[in-house]
């Protein structure tokens, strides 16, 4: 673990230090939805709230498994083919579970040397926290808009090919927005069963968009090879659900990697309380509280656009903006400094591709913007980012 950094929001803080806002500040740094709470919320939790005296199964309730289940079959027009008792499982977050699946999952050896688990650069950065935990070697494939920003994992070396033992990929991805098509998820899956490793879909966007539904990795498989082996998705109700103080989301995909996940989550996972489960429940079922969410990303991401122009290339799905700017440590610094707005450097989610080589960090020229703030702070904020990017 000594390999890693800071988390970005500590790195951020230390960047800001001392300096002082220029204006009110407004935070956009961080990706927390921080919409309304849905009624059903507090409805839920107080009607349930006894099953705090009891132990919660690790496999969450019969009827959190029947909604998160139907969820995936209904979103992903699966026809049924996700079955409550073996393809799903709950989690405190997809944080939580990206994190852990490697412990039951990844082997201590691929072909006689140190495993590799590739992540994209850059990228969520409990992936990076994964491989270290299991003394992986983590490999990070930049994601650059030569690339649509999706890692090209088939363009990789044979050599590391054949170490490779699992891959995370993020579709929508944070921060850039992009989906992979379904001919990226082919082709990935056919690597996957050449070369003998797992996919690790964090999903989490998935219902954040703005034209159509992104292609799942779920459907993309099962229409591929008619099942789902080697591959785990993650959702999550954080940003579907605008949820992310409920800390609930699931593991869904490939049954026998399900169910070593879930004998190993017997032993050492954590569980989704009771309440949080029968919320949950009530949020897989529910489709009017998202679809409001997203029509309200929708109009954000419409502001952003007219206020930012060209400068900004509209995202598939996810809430990010993606701004290219020069150094984008110095333009954090200086749109808090004289803007008052706090925004991420991109810089913070990557690596660099060359040791020592700040630039060679595939997110060193760009910020990312959360656009989680209400319609009317967004654009006060927005307005001020352009302010600032044309007297540059
Ligand atoms: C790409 C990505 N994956 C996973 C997560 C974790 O979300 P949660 O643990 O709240 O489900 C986040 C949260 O910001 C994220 O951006």
């Amino acid at each position: 673990m000594s390999q890693l950094p800071a988390g970005p929001f500590a790195r951020l803080a230390e960047l800001l230090g001392d300096t002082k806002p220029g204006k009110d500040p407004i935070n956009l740094s961080v990706g927390d939805p921080s919409g309304s709470v849905p009624a059903f919320v507090a409805e839920t939790l107080a009607r349930t709230s006894d099953t705090f005296g009891q132990y919660p199964p690790i496999t969450g309730s019969h009827d959190w498994r029947q909604s998160a289940a139907a969820w995936l079959n209904r979103r992903f027009e699966l026809t049924g083919a996700i079955d409550p008792e073996k393809h799903v499982l709950p989690l405190n977050g997809t944080r939580e579970g990206l994190f852990l699946a490697l412990f039951p999952l990844l082997p201590l050896e691929k072909n006689g040397a140190r495993p590799i688990v590739a992540m994209p650069n850059p990228f969520y950065q409990a992936y990076a926290a994964a491989a270290l935990g299991v003394h992986a070697e983590p490999l990070y494939v930049p994601s650059t808009a030569a690339s649509g920003f999706l890692p090209d994992y088939a363009g990789l070396p044979d050599a590391v090919l054949k170490r490779l033992a699992a891959v995370y990929i993020c579709s929508p991805s944070n921060p850039e927005g992009a989906v992979a098509s379904e001919d990226y998820w082919r082709q990935l899956f056919a690597l996957a069963e050449r070369h003998d490793f797992i996919v690790l879909a964090d999903e989490c966007y998935a219902d954040i968009y703005f034209d159509k539904p992104p292609v799942s990795a779920l459907p993309a498989r099962l229409k591929q090879s008619g099942g789902l082996s080697r591959l785990l998705t993650f959702h999550s109700l954080s940003k579907r659900s605008g949820l992310p103080g409920l800390r609930s989301g699931m593991v869904a995909g490939d049954p026998e990697l399900i169910g070593r996940f879930r004998a190993f989550r017997h032993v050492a996972g954590p569980q989704l309380p009771g309440p949080i489960m029968a919320v949950s429940a009530a949020a897989w079922r529910d489709e009017d509280h998202v679809a409001a969410n997203r029509a309200l990303y929708a109009e954000k991401m419409a502001a952003a656009t007219r206020i930012l122009g060209n400068r900004v290339a509209r995202p598939a799905g996810g809430f990010f903006l993606w701004l290219q700017t020069g150094n984008g440590e110095e333009t954090t610094l200086g749109l808090w400094r004289e803007q008052g707005v706090k925004v991420l450097p991109g810089a913070y989610m990557g690596r660099e591709i060359e040791p020592g080589k700040t630039q060679s960090n595939p997110g060193f020229s760009f910020i990312r913007i959360a656009l989680v703030k209400d319609l009317s702070t967004i654009m006060t904020a927005l307005e001020r980012v352009r302010d600032f990017l044309e007297r540059q």
